[in-house]
């Protein structure tokens, strides 16, 4: 029997993961099928009951369920309870487990699109909604010497290190973050300044950009942000979303099939799929 799998949000019309998963089942040879289900957030209970009910293999959760999900799970691992967020389920048999693999799929994309080894490097996370904390915590569990934040509101910044009580992190104002630009060594916008259709706004201010800095975009609409443009057009190595979003679906696909997908195919179809 095909198992069956999908995604669970609010819109989903517009979601690139069915082409990536049902491209690697295909690959695989695995009989499955990936679609897409629009839930309504007063719904996400019965939703949940109806993967239970229907056998439905494993699901995504997106915008705006990924907490809401949370009280009808079986079990909820330890990222993802932490940053209070789960973008994959698991059905194990009737056993429903959630994950989050958003910031996995994010340092993982980091390290090998970009080559980059995070061991003593210097960090400054932009922005403190939802995009940086699950970022933010897989962070925390690498090798890096410094991973500051910065936000426009500065208390949430000052929130979020609060919360990860490690001594590598310090929160700033944008101002003061801007001034410091020059300090680190990988910068990542997780805000949604420059996202369509609000592409002529900017995070943060590149002017004390270091040529060489690993300047990182978690969007992908537009394909590159005016500010990750102006980053490369500095000297920066330019990384932009795309990369976060295969990896994380490729983390979900190796959860529930046990096979880790060729993502440089995954992003080839995404890419076309963009441009
Ligand atoms: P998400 O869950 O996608 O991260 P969010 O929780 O609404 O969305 O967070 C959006 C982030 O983008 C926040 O850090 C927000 O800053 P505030 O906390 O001050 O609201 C940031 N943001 C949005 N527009 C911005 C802009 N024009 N300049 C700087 N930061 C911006």
């Amino acid at each position: 029997m095909e198992n069956v799998y999908g995604l669970l949000g609010f819109p989903v019309e517009h979601s690139l993961s069915p082409l990536m998963h049902n491209d690697a089942f295909a690959y695989f040879g695995i009989s499955a099928r990936y679609h897409l289900f629009s839930v309504k957030p007063e719904q996400v209970g019965e939703a949940i009951a109806g993967v239970r009910a229907l056998g439905i293999a494993g699901v995504n959760v997106t915008i705006p369920h990924k907490m809401a999900v949370i009280p009808f799970l079986d079990e909820v691992d330890e990222h993802a309870r932490r940053i209070g967020a789960v973008n994959t389920i698991v059905n194990d048999n009737g056993r429903l487990v959630g994950y989050n693999t958003d910031g996995p799929g994010y340092v993982k994309a980091l390290e090998e699109e970009m080559d980059v080894h995070l061991d003593g490097k210097r960090i400054l996370l932009i922005g403190a909604g939802g995009g940086a904390r699950g970022i933010y915590f897989s962070l925390l569990s690498t090798a890096a010497a410094r991973i500051d934040i910065t936000n426009r509101t500065t208390e949430k910044a000052a929130r979020l290190v609060r919360e990860g009580e490690d001594g590598r992190s310090a929160f700033f104002p944008l101002a003061e973050a801007e001034k410091r630009l020059a300090e680190y060594d990988i910068i990542i916008n997780t805000t949604s300044a420059g996202m369509h259709p609000r592409v002529n706004e900017q995070p943060l201010s590149l002017e004390r950009l270091r040529p060489g800095t690993v300047v990182s975009d978690i969007i992908y609409n537009p394909f590159e942000t005016k500010w990750l443009k102006e980053a490369k057009a500095r000297g920066a190595r330019g990384q932009n979303g795309v990369g976060m979003l295969v990896y994380q679906g490729a983390l979900a696909f190796e959860k529930w099939t046990g096979q880790w997908p060729d993502v440089n195919r995954m992003k080839q179809l995404v890419i076309d799929q963009l441009r």
